[in-house]
């Protein structure tokens, strides 16, 4: 198992940080989750809203969650908050986010994984992963406060990165999980959650698998003159 290493620079936790989709079944203590989280609350948020709420689910909660969302996902009961649209539709995505959508779909689903672009079967199997936390002992399903505009959600990626690095600094690994959005008004019902909050965003936690090929995979990034303007002068 990986250790906690509190001598990790921040540098180190973003560099090996990366999305894991296949994890050992090792559980996380509670304690552990308690204090990241604790950690993670300490993010920066617009006036101090601190907009963002954390489900933490395990053992049978998990798996009885898990098995909600592949029943409206066998059903086709997809259930979106009218109030979030999260992402274009897949036809209307725009460049340059269309082509690098794409890449990333290829890179993960044909190279990494040998599932070919028309093998509807196999993609949906890796897809329907996603709703068992990819077998991590930790999911976590992240919701903001209804209403608050779009600021809340800048808060909650604040609160969902700073977990991602502080999981790193424990030996931890995580994968964000905006798939679990497509599903809200299940996971609202399994989780008695309030409708005066969206669900934006789940999360695996655990220790990653490295048997499997799934986490070989790497993402590639934009060169800088691509995300930065300097403007000087
Ligand atoms: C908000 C958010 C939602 C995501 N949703 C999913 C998801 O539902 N399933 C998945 O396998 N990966 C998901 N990812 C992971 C992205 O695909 C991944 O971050 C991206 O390809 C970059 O790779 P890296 O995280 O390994 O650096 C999500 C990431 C973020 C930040």
């Amino acid at each position: 198992m990986a250790v906690t290493d509190r001598s990790m620079t921040v540098e180190d936790a973003v560099t090996t940080r990366r999305s894991v989709r296949a994890f050992r079944d090792t559980p996380v203590p509670r304690e552990t989750v308690e204090r990241l989280l604790g950690l993670a609350a300490r993010s920066a948020s617009n006036s101090n809203s601190q907009p963002w709420h954390v489900h933490v689910v395990t053992g049978g909660a998990k798996d009885s969650l898990t098995r909600a969302l592949w029943a409206a996902l066998d059903d086709g009961r997809f259930g979106t908050d009218p109030r979030y649209p999260y992402q274009p539709a897949p036809d209307d995505w725009v460049e340059p986010y269309r082509s690098r959508r794409s890449a990333f779909g290829r890179a993960l689903y044909q190279d990494t994984l040998g599932i070919d672009r028309g093998d509807r079967d196999a993609r949906a199997g890796h897809h329907r992963r996603n709703y068992a936390f990819f077998g991590a002992p930790v999911g976590l399903i992240l919701t903001v406060g209804a209403d608050l505009g779009c600021g809340a959600f800048v808060d909650a990626g604040l609160f969902l990165q700073a977990l991602m690095l502080l999981a790193r600094a424990d030996g931890l690994d995580t994968c964000a999980q905006a798939s679990f959005v497509d599903f809200d008004l299940v996971i609202r019902h399994e989780l008695s959650i309030p409708d005066d909050r969206i669900v934006i965003c789940g999360m695996s936690l655990g220790y990653a698998d490295e048997a499997e090929r799934v986490n070989a995979f790497r993402s590639r990034r934009e060169p800088l003159e691509a995300i930065a303007t300097f403007v000087d002068g």
